[in-house]
């Protein structure tokens, strides 16, 4: 185990997850099950092996339900601190607020919703190394479009910080950990929203300070959408990515506790099955992600979706690149197709909505 237990971490978990509902209607995105755990799990497992001890988890939507699973974090190896925005405040906003919390002078902060493998030490090497005020995590991505683009000079140092452009002048993004100097964190303006994207960086750069950027190439995956999620929960299951919360070995598929796959039912592409599942003869599951109690039907076919928690696949239905909100229904041979999404409770009848004029 390193030795960074002179480090406070920080995570903000407080966002709505718009864009993964109607999973997020229920559950903060930070805690929706990937590969059978709360996707934070894997974060905080991560920073337990870094050796950071001290956690600070900055709430806001659904705030309680991360005390009610993590508690005190000890089942975790670490001490674990909750501090509650009523109003959200933003990424930077959220940082500023968990400062009468942080007992260390270098503080590292993570978006809650990163699945990512880089060696956490090695960024705070770099921090220290540097001397730097605020060092910021970047990865290499092969399309940087989507993304907050981040140049450096032949020194590490960071020179701007651009928000998406369909022209990015480096691959270097954002990626959603930082290293700050305490002192840093109480410039952040308190009381209002502020986000560290659009008003601290650019803030920072123009005063002078020396923002270093840590540049690798690690697995990296920011699981804001429906599309990530499911690569994301994929690649772990499949151990494209890493993580200490999943020892043991990966494969196609991963089936928990409690859950039935009849016979002659396919299970490919790293998909999950959760406790009480039950996948029916002949299913095939490619890239899917069934929620606990969820059941696919004889003959179902689910590609690159999300089943919801007690949602129902029916007969020979086909859902493809899809969200199926907790306990709705999807008739007997419905196909939903790309960017579907239905919401909770929704009942679907059998053949309902078709992309084809078979019967
Ligand atoms: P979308 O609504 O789908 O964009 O998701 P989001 O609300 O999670 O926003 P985004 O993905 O940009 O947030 C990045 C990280 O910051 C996530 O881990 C969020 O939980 C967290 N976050 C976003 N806004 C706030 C906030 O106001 N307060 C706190 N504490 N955390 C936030």
């Amino acid at each position: 185990m390193a030795g960074h237990a002179g480090t406070d971490a920080v995570i903000l978990v407080g966002g709505q997850g718009t864009r993964l509902r109607p999973l997020t209607l229920s559950a903060p995105k930070p805690m929706l099950p990937t590969a059978g755990l709360p996707f934070l799990t894997h974060l905080l497992a991560r920073i337990a092996e870094a050796g950071i001890t001290h956690v600070v988890l900055g709430t806001s939507f659904k705030a309680e339900v991360f005390e009610e699973h993590f508690g005190d974090g000890s089942d975790l190896g670490i001490e674990l601190e909750y501090v509650f925005e009523p109003e959200p405040l933003g990424t930077g906003g959220g940082i500023r607020n968990v400062l009468p919390k942080l007992r260390a002078d270098t503080v590292m902060v993570f978006n809650g919703d990163v699945l990512g493998g880089t060696d956490l030490g090695a960024i705070l090497d770099t921090h220290e190394s540097t001397k730097a005020d605020v060092t910021l995590h970047l990865v290499r991505v092969s399309d940087p479009r989507a993304f907050g683009c981040v140049p450096t000079d032949e020194e590490g140092r960071v020179t701007a910080f651009l928000e998406k452009t369909q022209d990015p002048p480096t691959d270097q993004i954002n990626a959603g950990c930082y290293v700050f100097r305490r002192e840093y964190i109480e410039k952040i303006p308190s009381g209002r929203p502020v986000s560290v994207e659009r008003e601290v960086f650019p803030a920072l750069l123009a005063e002078g300070a020396r923002v270093q950027g840590h540049v690798d190439m690690s697995y990296w995956r920011d699981m804001g959408t429906p599309e990530d999620f499911v690569r994301g929960s994929a690649d772990l299951v499949r151990g494209i990515a890493p993580s200490p919360a999943l020892p043991g070995q990966r494969g196609e598929s991963l089936i928990h506790p409690g859950a039935g796959v009849a016979p002659g039912a396919l299970l490919i592409g790293g998909t999950v099955i959760g406790r009480g599942a039950e996948i029916g003869a002949g299913a095939r599951l490619d890239g899917a992600v069934i929620f606990d109690g969820a059941v696919v039907e004889a003959g179902a076919t689910v590609e690159r979706s999300i089943v919801g928690f007690g949602a129902r696949i029916g007969p020979r239905a086909l859902v493809r690149d899809g969200v199926i909100g907790d306990g709705a229904h999807v008739g007997a041979r419905c196909e939903l197709l790309r960017g579907a999404r239905v919401w909770p409770g929704v009942v679907i009848p059998d053949g309902g909505i078709r992309f084809s004029t078979d019967v």
